[in-house]
C-alpha cells in the first residue's frame, strides 16, 4: 500500500476574508436562498462592496424586505420568488434577472437548502418502511443541479462582462457525515460531487469560461438549525454566521489560493481552509489503492489458469439465455 500523501492546509485568517472584496464591484450576483441566513448576509456584504444582487427564495416577504434594505443603503438589488426544485420557476428567475439588469449574472450561488426530517433510517417501526420523503434531496441536490445548469446555459448565450463563478453551499456533513442526519449529509456529498465533476471538466478543458467553488460549513446558528440540534450542540463552538458569508464573499472576489476550483472548508469555529478539487481524491487514496491492488489480484485469476470457473460462467450464461428464449 502506498503512503498517504499529507496535504498542507491553506488556511485563511478570518479577519482577512474581506480583504479583496472591492474586486466584486460592478459584478451581478444571483443568490438562491438569498432571503435569510448565509445568503442574506452575503447579499448585504456584496451590495456594500458595489455588486448588484438578484435574490431568489421562496420567502417573498423576507426577499422584499432585504431588497428594500439594500436599496435604502444605496445598493442595487432585485428579487424573484421561486421554488428551486422547479426548473421552470428557476428559469423565470434567471429571465427576470436578465430583464432587470440587462444581462446574465456573473456570479451564481446555489445556496438554498433545508435540513429536512427525511432521513433514510426513519421508519414507523411497522412491517413496511415509511415512504421516503425526499424533499431534502430535491431542494439540496436537484435545486442546485438546476441552478448550475441554468447558469451555464445563460453564460453560453452571452459574452462575459466580469469573472464568472459558480458557487455551491455544501457542508462539512458532505465530507464527514452527520449522526442522525443521513439524508442531509448525503445531499451535501452529492453537492460536492457536482463541484468535483465540474472542476474536473474545467481542468480537462471540457468546460470553460467560469470557475467553480463550494463552501463546507460546520453547524452555524441560522434558521436551518432546529432547536433540538442546537440543544444537542450546546457547549460546542459553532461557526460564526458572518465567517461563512465572508468566506462566500472571498470566493466572489477570487484569489490565487482558491484558483479555478477551490472549496472553502469551515470545520470548526477557527480559520477557514481551502480544499482544491485535485486534493479531494487523496482523501480516500489509501482505500482506493488497496482496492486497486485487490482488483488486480482478482482479475489475474483467469490469467493464472482458472479456466474451469470461466467455462462454468460461460455455460451458465448460455443456459440462462436458452431458457429465457
Ligand atoms: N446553518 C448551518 O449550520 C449550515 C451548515 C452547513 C451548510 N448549510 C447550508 O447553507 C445553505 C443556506 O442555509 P442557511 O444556514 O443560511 O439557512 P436558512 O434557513 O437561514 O436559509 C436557507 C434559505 O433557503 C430558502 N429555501 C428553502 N427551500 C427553498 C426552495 N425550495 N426554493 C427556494 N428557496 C428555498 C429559505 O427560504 C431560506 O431563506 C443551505 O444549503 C444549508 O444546507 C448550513
Amino acid at each position: 500500500m502506498t503512503q498517504r500523501a499529507t496535504i498542507p492546509l491553506v488556511d485563511i485568517p478570518i479577519d482577512s476574508l474581506l480583504n479583496n472584496e472591492a474586486a466584486v464591484k460592478g459584478s451581478l450576483v444571483l443568490v438562491t436562498g438569498g432571503a435569510s441566513g448565509f445568503g442574506r448576509l452575503l447579499a448585504v456584504q456584496l451590495a456594500k462592496a458595489g455588486a448588484s444582487l438578484f435574490l431568489v427564495d421562496l420567502n417573498e416577504v423576507a426577499l422584499a424586505a432585504l431588497v428594500a434594505e439594500i436599496k435604502g443603503n444605496g445598493g442595487s438589488a432585485a428579487s424573484a420568488s421561486a421554488d428551486v426544485t422547479s426548473t421552470d420557476a428557476q428559469r423565470s428567475a434567471f429571465e427576470a434577472c436578465v430583464k432587470v439588469f440587462g444581462r446574465a449574472p456573473d456570479i451564481v450561488y446555489a445556496n438554498a437548502g433545508v435540513n429536512g426530517n427525511d432521513n433514510f433510517e426513519e421508519d414507523d417501526g411497522g412491517d413496511a418502511p415509511k415512504p421516503w420523503r425526499d424533499l431534502t434531496f430535491k431542494i439540496n441536490f436537484r435545486g442546485m443541479v438546476i441552478t448550475s445548469a441554468l447558469a451555464q446555459e445563460y453564460w453560453a448565450k452571452s459574452p462575459a462582462k466580469a469573472p464568472r463563478r459558480l458557487v455551491f453551499t455544501a457542508s462539512m456533513g458532505g465530507i464527514n457525515g452527520i449522526p442522525a442526519g443521513s439524508c442531509y449529509a448525503a445531499s451535501k456529498h452529492a453537492t460536492l460531487g457536482i463541484w468535483k465533476g465540474l472542476a474536473d471538466d474545467l481542468a480537462a478543458g471540457k468546460l470553460s469560461g467560469f470557475t467553480v467553488h463550494a463552501v463546507c460549513p460546520f453547524f452555524a446558528a441560522t434558521g436551518i438549525l432546529p432547536a433540538a440540534v442546537r440543544f444537542f450542540l450546546a457547549g460546542v463552538p459553532l461557526v460564526a454566521v458572518p465567517t461563512v458569508s465572508n468566506a462566500l464573499v472571498y470566493i466572489a472576489a477570487g484569489s490565487k489560493e482558491l484558483g479555478n476550483d477551490g472549496a472553502i472548508l469551515l470545520p470548526d469555529a477557527g480559520k477557514p481552509t481551502i480544499l482544491r478539487a485535485k486534493d479531494y481524491d487523496p482523501l480516500v487514496q489509501e482505500f482506493t489503492d488497496a482496492l486497486d491492488s485487490r482488483i488486480a489480484r482478482e482479475s489475474s485469476n483467469v490469467a493464472a489458469g482458472s479456466w474451469g470457473q470461466w467455462f462454468s460462467d460461460v455455460t451458465n450464461i448460455f443456459n440462462r439465455t436458452a431458457a429465457a428464449a
